[in-house]
């Protein structure tokens, strides 16, 4: 194996992969803009499994082999950096936290970390996962009740910022700390159109909409900062992601987070913890409403093991079934869509020549629906991921990416979709209101873009 100095110098005599033509000026910007799920379906067809473009003068290299998704995220990550334009703009928001820094530094903040997303470590959080939900549930009663339309995208937003909120910081950003819900909001909209819009205006010209950003993350920035003051304070140990992020030392060097590191972090977790999480829930409501098979054994799964009871942490061993329905749902539907890296050196990938500097994008929401890695792709079908099944190529499926910089909070985010939606269907179905469209919006997240119009009714 090649050190990555010398891969880093490296030049390559391999071929340029096949090109698909824009006809447009910047290249292939507009279309990654505007339909970035369709372009990609459409390169993958028409082209191939490695496919180059053009976003003004960056090339950039559209990934669909798996193989070669693993030599990027894993074989050779050190020759691909974070740096591209989207990691830029969310750093303006994140600060340097787990998902935008790389190199030594990102290193060093994910071995202090990662002891806080152990099994053991996260075990205490059920609790406060399924209070949330039978709150929701109560709320829901009256409008039930009178066969009322609920948005499930909207209350799965709402429901999993509250779960995020009490298990970082043990915060009610329901309540006093809707600045984070509304900081969250704006920030969000104005990253989206930083990073998809061909020609965006900087974020740091003084137009009404970045004033609203930078105040908004200012507010929210203080309002952490505060929480962690106090903290420090006090000195009373809190059993929350931030008192595990605080007490955490390096295993290698004995350091701990400063508070501006804990600030970034914590901004970081909430922000890719909760939409994502949201929309997976979101999304699986929406498929189940398409399914009445599966929803019927999920129903059976649910009934069996609970029993009338709470769901609690000692039951996901039991629920299968619904886990694979969350997995299924991920897959058609991954929250994260889109996974970016920049090549830092020129390398080979799937036997063409990645140039320095170029940009590489593997989509989850196509390589989940790899006609040769998915028999009938398009079909909601939880019983591909049936323990007695083959599992899946890992790098076929990739909802919390892969390699080393895989999501560190994926089994926080297994136990609280089963958890959730265990407890939902413990008490209600679901259906699509007829009248409202359903749309899908690529933005951070894969996000449903005027919601999802539910009729709530409560299962005897
Ligand atoms: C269904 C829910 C979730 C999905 C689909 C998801 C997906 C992902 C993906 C694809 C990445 C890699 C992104 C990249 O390469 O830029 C990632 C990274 C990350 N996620 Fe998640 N995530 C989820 C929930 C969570 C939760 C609940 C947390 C925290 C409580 C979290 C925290 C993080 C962090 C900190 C990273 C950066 C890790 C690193 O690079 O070291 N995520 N997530």
């Amino acid at each position: 194996m090649k050190s990555t100095e010398q891969a880093l110098t490296k030049r390559t005599d391999s071929p340029e992969a096949p090109y698909w033509p824009s006809g447009r000026l910047l290249g292939h910007i507009h279309q990654m803009g505007e339909d970035p799920l369709n372009t990609m379906t459409r390169a993958h067809r028409e082209v191939g499994e490695l496919v180059r473009i053009r976003l003004g003068h960056i090339p950039g290299y559209l990934v669909f082999n798996p193989a070669d998704v693993k030599t990027v995220l894993l074989d050779n990550a050190d020759l691909y950096a974070k740096t591209t334009r989207g990691y830029r703009k969310l750093r303006l928001m994140l600060g340097n936290g787990l998902v935008t820094s790389d190199g030594q530094f990102w290193l060093r903040q994910r071995r202090i970390a990662q002891p806080a997303f152990r099994r053991k470590s996260i075990a205490g959080f059920a609790r406060s996962m399924t209070r949330a939900t039978e709150d929701l549930i109560a709320r829901w009663e009256p409008v039930a009740r009178t066969g009322g339309v609920v948005d499930v995208a909207d209350a799965m937003n709402a429901l999993t910022l509250r779960i995020a909120g009490e298990t970082l910081m043990s915060v009610d950003v329901t309540g006093d700390a809707q600045i984070i819900a509304r900081a969250l909001d704006t920030a969000m909209t104005r990253f989206s159109q930083l990073v998809s819009s061909p020609l965006p205006y900087p974020e740091y010209w003084p137009t009404p909409v970045n004033y609203r950003f930078w105040t908004r993350l200012g507010q929210m920035r203080e309002l952490v900062d505060n929480i962690i003051d106090d903290r420090r304070r006090s000195g009373v140990e809190v059993h929350d992601l931030l008192g595990m992020f605080m007490a955490a030392e390096d295993p290698e060097t004995g350091e701990r987070m400063t508070d501006q590191q804990l600030r970034d972090e914590v901004l970081t977790m909430l922000t890719a913890g909760h939409e994502t999480t949201a929309n997976a829930l979101s999304w699986t409501l929406y498929l189940l409403s398409k399914y009445p098979g599966v929803v019927q054994a999920l129903e059976a799964e649910v009934d069996s093991v609970l029993a009338g009871r709470r769901a609690g942490i000692k039951d996901l061993a039991q629920l299968t079934y619904t886990a694979q329905v969350a997995k299924e749902a991920m897959r058609l539907y991954p929250p994260v869509w889109l996974v970016a890296r920049q090549a830092l050196c020129e390398t080979t990938l799937g036997g063409y020549r990645i140039p320095k500097g170029a940009y590489v994008f593997m989509s989850q929401w196509a390589i989940h629906r790899h006609p040769k890695y998915w028999p009938n792709p398009e079909a909601f079908d939880p019983s591909r991921f049936a323990p007695d099944r083959p599992a899946p190529d890992r790098f076929a499926y990739l909802p919390f990416s892969r390699g080393k910089r895989q999501c560190i909070g994926d089994r926080f985010a297994e136990m609280e979709t089963v958890l959730v939606l265990a407890t939902l269907v413990q008490h209600y179905r679901f259906a699509l209101d007829p009248g409202h469209p359903v749309e899908l919006e690529p933005s951070v997240t894969l996000r449903p873009k005027n919601g999802i119009r539910m009729k709530i009714s409560r299962r005897e």
